[in-house]
Parts: C-alpha cells; sequence; structure tokens
C-alpha cells in the first residue's frame, strides 16, 4: 500500500465521521426547537457522541494521516511499518466511541451484572491507540539533525496530545473509584477534552499548514513554536465550571491564553501574507483563528468569563475553534489535495460550508449575547438550526468530491 492511498483511504474515513457527527449536530440542533425523537431521547448521551465523534474519528485521523503524508519529505526516510495497523486500530477506535457514547456518554451502563462506563473505556481504548501513534512517531524522527517547523510544531502537538491524555487517565479513574469531587473530575475532563483540542488540534493544524505552504516556497524563520506550546498548556482551565475555578487560577489560565493568542497571532499573519496561494475554505477558517485570538483578549474583560463560561457562549467559543477554523482549514487542506472528483462540486461545498457555518456561528454569538442581540432566543436557536444543514451537506458532498475507490486506484 502506497503511502499516498493509505492517506487517501484515512482521509475517507475521517470526513465520513465529519459527515455523521455534523449530522448529529443537526439532530441535537433541531432537539432544541422540536425536542429530540425518541430514538435519541438522551440528549447529553448523543451530544457526547457528537463532540467525541468530532475528535477521534474527524480531526484526530486527519490530522495523523497528512502528518504521516508529509513526514517521509523531512526524515528523508520511509515510515515505519505498522503506520497502516495504528490508522486502522485509531479509525477502528473512533467508530466505537459513536455507540458508546449515545448509549449514555460517561455513565454507567448495566450490561448483564456488570454496571460498565462504556463512554469512558471507549476514549481510553483510542487513548491508547494515540500512544502507538506517538510511539511510530517517535521512531520515524529520531535521530533527526535539524528539525524543520513543521516536525517542530507536530513535536510540540504530540507532547500536549500527552498531557492530555493524563485527563483522559484520570477521568475513568474518578469514575471507577467514584470519587465524588466534582472539581476533581472537571479537572480531568477538561484538561482531556480542551487541551487535545486547542493543544493537539492548533499545533497540528499549524504543522500540516506549513508543510503544505512549504512544498512551493521556503519555511519561514523566526516563527514561535516551543513557547506556543507553553503558553497552550494551562488554558484548559478555561473549560471548567467557573465556579470550581479560583480567582488564580483564572488569572493564569486568562493570561497564557492571550499570550498564545498573541503568538497564534504571529502564525495567522504569515499565513494571510502568502493569502494567494491558500484554498478557499482555509482563508475562511484563517478569519475564524482570529476571532479566536480577539476572543482571547475579551475574556480579559473582567466578570466576562465568569458570565459566559458556563452558558451558551462556551458553545459559541468551542465552535468558532473547532469548526470555524479548525475544521474549516483541514477540509480546505484536504480537498484541495485529493478532491479531484466531480469539478462542479467545489463551489456548492464551499457555498454550503461557509454560508452554514458563518450563520452558525453568528447565531450561537447572538444566543450567547442574547439580551444585546435583535431577535429573541427561538429565533436564534431555528437559524442555528437551519444554519447548521450546510456543513453538515457539504461534508457529505466533500466525500463524493475525495471519491475514493477511483483515485485509491489511480495512485
Ligand atoms: C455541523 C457542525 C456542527 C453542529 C451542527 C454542532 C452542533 C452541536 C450542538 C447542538 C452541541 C450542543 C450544544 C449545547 O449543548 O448547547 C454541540 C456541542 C459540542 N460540539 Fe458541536 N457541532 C458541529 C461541529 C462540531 C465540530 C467540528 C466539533 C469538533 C471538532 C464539535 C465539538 C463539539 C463539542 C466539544 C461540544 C461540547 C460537548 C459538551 O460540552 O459535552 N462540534 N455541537
Amino acid at each position: 500500500m502506497t503511502n499516498n492511498r493509505l492517506t487517501k483511504s484515512f482521509l475517507f474515513f475521517a470526513v465520513s465521521m465529519l459527515a455523521l457527527a455534523a449530522w448529529t449536530g443537526v439532530l441535537l440542533r433541531f432537539g432544541f426547537t422540536e425536542g429530540m425523537p425518541a430514538w435519541a431521547s438522551n440528549f447529553g448521551a448523543v451530544r457526547h457522541a457528537h463532540s467525541h465523534l468530532m475528535y477521534f474519528g474527524w480531526v484526530t485521523p486527519g490530522l495523523m494521516a497528512l502528518i504521516w503524508l508529509f513526514l517521509p519529505r523531512y526524515t528523508g526516510r520511509p515510515l515505519p511499518r505498522g503506520v497502516g495497523w495504528q490508522m486502522g486500530v485509531t479509525a477502528f477506535a473512533a467508530l466505537l466511541s459513536y455507540p458508546a457514547f449515545w448509549i449514555n456518554g460517561y455513565g454507567l451502563t448495566q450490561i448483564g451484572s456488570a454496571s460498565l462506563p462504556l463512554g469512558s473505556m471507549a476514549a481510553t481504548f483510542n487513548g491508547l491507540s494515540w500512544f502507538i501513534f506517538v510511539w511510530l512517531y517517535v521512531r520515524a524522527t529520531r535521530g533527526m539533525g535539524e528539525r524543520p517547523l513543521p516536525v517542530r510544531l507536530w513535536d510540540w502537538a504530540i507532547i500536549l496530545m500527552m498531557l492530555s491524555s493524563i485527563g483522559a487517565a484520570g477521568l475513568p479513574a474518578t469514575i471507577l473509584l467514584d470519587v465524588g469531587n466534582p472539581m476533581l473530575q472537571q479537572f480531568f475532563l477538561h484538561l482531556f477534552l480542551d487541551l487535545f483540542s486547542v493543544g493537539w488540534f492548533t499545533m497540528g493544524l499549524l504543522g500540516v499548514l506549513w508543510a503544505t505552504l512549504g512544498e512551493n516556497d521556503p519555511l519561514p524563520d523566526g516563527m514561535p513554536v516551543a513557547s506556543l506550546g507553553i503558553l497552550l498548556a494551562p488554558t484548559f482551565i478555561l473549560g471548567m465550571l467557573p465556579s470550581l475555578v479560583t480567582p488564580a487560577m483564572f488569572w493564569v489560565a486568562a493570561l497564557a491564553n492571550l499570550g498564545a493568542a498573541l503568538l497564534l497571532a504571529r502564525h495567522l499573519w504569515a499565513f494571510f501574507r502568502r493569502w494567494s496561494e491558500l484554498p478557499v475554505l482555509v482563508r475562511f477558517g484563517l478569519l475564524f483563528g482570529v476571532v479566536y485570538v480577539g476572543g482571547a483578549i475579551a475574556l480579559l474583560w473582567p466578570g466576562l468569563w465568569r458570565w459566559a463560561g458556563g452558558g451558551p457562549l462556551r458553545i459559541f467559543f468551542l465552535h468558532n475553534l473547532l469548526l470555524g477554523w479548525v475544521s474549516s482549514v483541514l477540509l480546505g487542506l484536504i480537498l484541495a489535495r485529493f478532491g479531484r472528483q466531480g469539478p462542479g462540486l467545489q463551489h456548492p461545498i464551499n457555498a454550503l460550508w461557509m454560508g452554514g457555518v458563518g450563520l452558525l456561528v453568528l447565531a450561537l454569538l447572538a444566543l450567547g449575547f442574547l439580551t444585546y442581540a435583535p431577535g429573541d432566543a427561538v429565533f436564534w436557536f431555528k437559524t442555528a438550526a437551519w444554519a447548521s444543514v450546510g456543513p453538515a451537506t457539504a461534508a457529505l458532498l466533500a466525500l463524493v468530491k475525495l471519491g475514493i475507490g477511483k483515485q485509491a486506484s489511480s495512485a
């Protein structure tokens, strides 16, 4: 199996999971206005199925496949044996997480005489597959002389992923040992989910973007890498329930977040200078990166985070980052490189994705600031629900564009 063909198969898988998780998101959004159907009545569990499939099935395999694609260019060696197996295990574990969380989220499920935390077990299983990825990555990059910018970014992406896995291990431990400490549970949950998304996704994505741009022109010097990684580490505290965060914890996290955002802005600025080389969806994603930087500055406004952190503005922040920035850039890069079928589909995909995501994120912002926004809650919930159909449909069309069968055979 060639590296190219392997990459295409796993990217097709990742985009399929994006489509499934996005349609699950549509179900949740319409659930707010119409109520959830009987076959999906546990809203919290379905929400966990949605968010974990997005993390484990879409962004993680998507990033890993692209890292494996570019890595041999920097190491000068073929990929280590076992990469195909690792990607297969990662994909399988991600698939498992969907039904596991759908049934009961992070709660216990009675199976026969046993009471099992299926969601936590699936998360642990996923975490184990990432350890195999890290082990193979370390083997692949061991002994490299100077490490180019994308490799240094991936190094830090992996360090932050490993740090977040402490949360993945701690969370089931608190559930299994029945530690009734909400602070500890929140700490582990957000160490896992938020550091995973903000750390691994952001650093990994920057690396993939620079690797793509580095194919045509030399890579720039002096881009922040280690400093960005270090400052991103404590920002997961901002994901915790404000009532469980002391003022000192908040300030450490908020100032680190500001520093990280300014360093991210340095990368964004460099990307903006190469605007014409970037696919439309990547350019669109960069705009949400700017909103992310603006959000980090706004969070320093006295009281804003405590007021917004536990409420609907949290969903706006999350989707601005994960859907607007991470997913738009990742999908844009994947389609630009591998989306060769149906040339006429690119425009509808762009229009559906950008129109839907733009309107959805706007509606989430309005729901966060409902007292100041025009229109009532019902109007904005309905707008968010209908807007979400756009990216979910775009993800399905993207699968047609990737047309794996035909491309794989021509690889
Ligand atoms: C079509 C795009 C999407 C739609 C329609 C959607 C919809 C939703 C909805 C309705 C919720 C629950 C909101 C609430 O409880 O108030 C949610 C939560 C969440 N979503 Fe999405 N989402 C989308 C894309 C994404 C993406 C791309 C990611 C990650 C890569 C993501 C990660 C999350 C996370 C982490 C949560 C919070 C889960 C929790 O707190 O338990 N979503 N989403």
